[in-house]
């Protein structure tokens, strides 16, 4: 429970933070002038740092060809020189690339700086591009340790340079209507949450063949995964996290493999093994990976049972928030079929959801939500599908980004605030992990 110490610190923290950062509506109508939606007859001049998956397409292709009106990608930059040359091509950007950050900033002089590299890299960019003037917008999650989240908070501060952490999740036709049940307060108060996800043996093993694998790039799944299902909790419940506590194992992959190799490609084991993916098929894959591993021997069709994989399969965390509502999560990563369920208990009734994203059968639909009231009847309905790119939540959070002016009624653009406080539970549940014991957030971030 919260006691009085711990009650304090997040008030301070609360304040500092809010004045660091800036709230939801400062932040759109900073983010408004910092894009360039007040002047738009000067475009703003985009530099992005991690040409990968993520970065090449979302970031880059989907960025020039929706958004080329607003904006301007004027630098790429990225350590493997071969990946970087191919995802411009890839893009259509006609920019120049960099293999070192600081050349690419002095050179292209860009108002923002996005950032899609790997996970622990983040909080590196993140702070050179404030320091250097620029806005920073990151990919989630915002950082994989405390002492990072710290950084970030105290650069903030000293440069005024506002982080955008783009959440994409908070804009999935699930998430929204979540939300506004919640906010419609048809079930009363909260006062407990049941939350479950599920990866299954295809996107869930597919983060033990990357870097993805070792918590020193990824902080673990608690964090690279679950900071959006962490974050989605803290704003469904308007609520910060105080406490956490988690268990973690390794059951499925890793060492717990009977049989392994270096990687899929070459693996001897390929007819016996249930896991093998064949790169060689995917033609993107082939070109942003395989073709670019010379530069930095990285290799994407890794072993998932290569022995020193050290982040985990299963994971249960229970989180308690400043408003003593609490939350049993659990995060498993090898299951027949991807999803989630989540049931929020309040005083006056329950709002149940199941949500499928992946399943091997055919799903009439995307979500089914249920509400109960207490002492009345049940009602159910359903969602479809809200379409490509994480269920149509990737572009309603770009169109919002790069071209609505008015605030959102919902809450939803996040800043460092909401990028710390949602790391910081992944962080901690592996702090407990590892200790065995509680950690409460305020003994890993002070402000
Ligand atoms: N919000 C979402 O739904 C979503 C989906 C996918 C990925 N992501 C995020 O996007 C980021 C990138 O993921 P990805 O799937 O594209 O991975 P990726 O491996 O395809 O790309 C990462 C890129 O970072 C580059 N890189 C590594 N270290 C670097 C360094 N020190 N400096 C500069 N570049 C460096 C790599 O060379 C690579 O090109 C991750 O942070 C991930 O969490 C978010």
């Amino acid at each position: 429970m919260a006691d009085n110490k711990t009650e304090f610190s997040r008030r301070e923290f609360l304040t500092s933070s809010a004045v660091a950062l800036g709230a939801a509506g400062m932040f759109l109508i900073d983010s408004g002038r910092a894009l360039g939606r007040q002047a738009p007859t000067k475009k703003q001049r985009i530099a992005l740092v991690g040409t990968g998956g993520r970065g090449s397409s979302l970031w880059g292709k989907d960025l020039i060809k929706n958004y080329g009106d607003v904006l301007e990608m004027v630098g790429l930059c990225d350590i493997n020189p071969i990946r970087l040359e191919y995802a411009k091509k890839y893009m259509g950007a006609t920019c120049p690339t960099f293999t070192e950050f600081e050349p690419m900033i002095k050179d292209t002089q860009p108002d923002t700086v996005i950032v899609t590299t790997v996970d622990c890299f983040h909080a590196k960019y993140i702070g050179l591009a404030m320091q250097a003037g620029c806005r920073p917008v990151t990919e989630k999650p915002m950082c994989t340790d405390e002492k990072m989240v710290q950084e970030i908070l105290d650069t903030e501060r000293r440069t005024g340079k506002k982080l955008l952490v783009t959440f994409n999740y908070r804009y999935g036709p699930d998430a929204t209507r979540i939300k506004e049940i919640l906010m419609s307060r048809e079930i009363g108060d909260v006062t407990s949450v049941d939350f479950h996800w599920y990866l299954d043996i295809y996107h869930g093993a597919s983060y033990f063949r990357r870097w993805h694998a070792f918590k020193q790039n990824s902080g673990s799944l608690l964090v690279h995964k679950a900071t959006h299902h962490f974050d989605l909790m803290n704003w469904w419940l308007a609520a910060e996290p105080v406490e956490v506590n988690a268990y973690g194992e390794l059951r499925k992959y890793g060492y717990n493999g009977l049989i392994r190799g270096e990687r899929c490609m070459n693996c001897p084991h390929k007819a016996a093994c249930e896991f093998f993916w064949d790169i060689t098929r995917d033609e993107q894959a082939m070109n942003l990976y395989v073709k670019a591993e010379s530069a930095d021997g990285y290799i994407r069709d890794s072993c998932i049972f290569r022995e020193k994989i050290n982040i985990w399969d299963t994971m249960n965390v229970q989180v308690e928030y400043h408003n003593r509502v609490t939350m049993s999560y659990s995060l498993n990563a090898f299951m027949p079929y991807e999803g989630f369920t989540i049931g929020f208990n309040g005083t006056n009734g329950r709002l149940d959801v199941r949500v499928y994203h992946n399943q091997p059968w055919k799903v009439e639909n995307f979500a089914e939500f249920r509400i109960t009231q207490n002492f009345k009847s049940t009602k159910t309905f359903a969602l479809p599908s809200g379409g490509e790119g994480h269920w149509g939540a990737d572009q309603v959070m770009q169109d919002q980004i790069f071209r609505k002016t008015e605030p959102d009624p919902l809450g939803r653009p996040s800043g460092s605030r909401e990028g710390a406080l949602s790391a910081l539970v992944g962080i901690a549940a592996r702090h407990s992990i590892e200790q065995g014991r509680p950690i409460k957030i305020d003994e890993l971030v002070k402000i």
